[in-house]
């Protein structure tokens, strides 16, 4: 049996063991995108495709550690009722042979392009990378057409990632570098023809548009434009954590700028973060048929906690975020849950409160919520949420600083995040049953990140140091359909 068809019946076996063995799982969440079973991390050729929205995911459906990786695959025409297809790749080449990861798709000629990096392992423990296509008529079975580029020189095998996009008569494709003086970059190709690719150069890094060492591998980078500016989305490794900054053991953000399509300089400002919870990494965007500019990361994290998340007891590990729309606005990106996830809205509780030094408790009747709290008047010190055993959401107005505070995964402590904000006017949170994401000033902060709590949490306290005129609403939700 040849090696592609050997791998997709272990894949459906493994799917078979699970989908009999009925688990009770409390953290199961119920509308993101989860792994059938194993591990799923970053999202992959998100794209438009014949009147769906397709979202591919890196997937090692038999273990929960980053060993085997196919490309998971869903399909959506509402990003609310999913449907889920084979696997797009499986690792069945020489040239991918230790795992199809992560890449783009795009639409020509009405067929769905996908470009991802064929990962070797070779035999002295080093590593060979190639960025591979393939071809699908349908957008559910794809032809391996091979690798279209090999490393080149001056880059170590830390080569990966490509995102491709058209502009006027051109292809381009950024992918994710480490120079041989281990540096992280960008680097830029073009085409013609989606097969014979040129070698541009870096498009920003420390060689090119900075004059400092900004960590030592980028992954996962995107290109685009958007209301008027270039921005160049990536995920650098090896920063050092600040206090406010870099907390996570690898971060994802942004450089904003603009781009002369001439001479290929990228003129940008400084990086700044996307997200600051715990958990999201590797974001990839795609604009849609209403030509929204739509984002969803991982919302996990590599680092070492990452095999005590509780879900590994029952054979699975991380999610996608859901998706959010982007704007460019005052030099900065704003993410916001997009529209169609009102509809998972229910029953719904909405009131104005002034509190003047103390807690007021709201009753919640499910764990799916989503909460909308607009801060009219803040005269205080400290204004926060608490989910009980859940987490907690702190402004502290004094210092203009942020904290989102969970319990540990592998010990009962608290572990913080922190962001730096000017003011804090509206506050939108969607919690699953173990996730949430936190929208601060209409998207312009965003924590990220699970928990996992013993109890199911039946109320919020609000809590507030000083006096506040609060405009309250949430909402009970429903699940996904699959
Ligand atoms: C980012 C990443 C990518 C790689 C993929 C492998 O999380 O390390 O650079 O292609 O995951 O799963």
């Amino acid at each position: 049996m040849n090696k592609d068809l050997q791998l997709r019946e272990e894949i459906n076996k493994r799917l078979e063991q699970v989908r009999t063995k009925k688990m009770k799982d409390p953290y199961r969440l119920a509308f993101h995108l989860t792994p059938p079973v194993g591990l799923m991390n970053d999202p992959n050729g998100l794209v438009y495709f014949k009147d769906k929205y397709h979202v591919f995911f890196q997937w090692n459906p038999f273990g929960t550690k980053h060993t085997f990786k196919a490309w998971g695959h869903f399909s959506s025409e509402d990003f609310i009722q999913w449907e889920e297809h084979p696997p797009a790749l499986v690792p069945s080449e020489w040239y991918e042979k230790d795992g199809c990861y992560s890449g783009s798709a795009l639409t020509h000629q009405g067929k769905l392009y996908l470009f991802y990096t064929g990962n070797v392992r070779t035999n002295n423990g080093g590593r060979e990378s190639y960025q591979c296509l393939a071809v699908s008529e349908d957008g559910i079975h794809f032809e391996k057409q091979g690798p279209v580029i090999e490393l080149p020189k001056g880059y170590t095998s830390d080569f990966r990632d490509p995102k491709v996009w058209r502009e006027k008569d051109r292809w381009y494709m950024v992918v994710g570098a480490q120079t041989e003086s281990l540096e992280g970059t960008v680097v830029l190709y073009s085409s013609l023809d989606l097969l014979k690719w040129k070698l541009e150069g870096p498009l920003a890094g420390p060689r090119i548009s900075m004059s400092y060492k900004f960590g030592y591998m980028w992954e996962c980078p995107d290109f685009f434009s958007l209301d008027g500016k270039d921005v160049l989305i990536y995920s650098p490794q090896g920063l050092e954590s600040q206090q406010y900054q870099f907390q996570n053991l690898y971060q994802s953000g942004y450089i904003i700028g603009s781009w002369n399509r001439q001479t290929k300089r990228f003129e940008h400002g400084k990086f700044q973060e996307l997200d600051y919870g715990f958990d999201f990494y590797a974001p990839q965007t795609f604009t849609d048929n209403k030509k929204r500019r739509i984002l969803i990361a991982w919302m996990g994290m590599g680092d070492e906690q990452e095999q005590n998340h509780p879900t590994v007891q029952n054979d699975w590990l991380h999610a996608l975020t859901i998706p959010r729309e982007l704007r460019v606005k005052g030099g900065r990106i704003y993410q916001r849950p997009i529209n169609e996830l009102k509809t998972l809205r229910k029953s719904h509780f909405e009131a104005s409160f002034n509190l003047v030094h103390e807690q007021k408790e709201i009753d919640i009747y499910t764990q799916l919520q989503e909460i909308m709290i607009e801060i009219n008047k803040f005269d205080g010190k400290e204004l926060s949420l608490h989910l009980q055993g859940n987490w907690k959401l702190t402004y502290f107005k004094d210092q203009g600083v942020v904290t989102f505070e969970r319990m540990r995964f592998d010990r009962s402590e608290k572990e913080t995040r922190k962001c730096l904000v000017e003011t804090v006017k509206h506050i939108h949170i969607l919690q699953d049953h173990s996730s949430v994401e936190i929208f601060l000033n209409n998207g312009e902060k965003v924590f990220t990140s699970r928990f996992y709590s013993e109890s199911t949490c039946t109320h919020c306290l609000l809590s507030v140091d000083g006096s506040a005129a609060l405009h309250w609403q949430n909402w009970d939700l429903d699940s996904f359909c699959f």
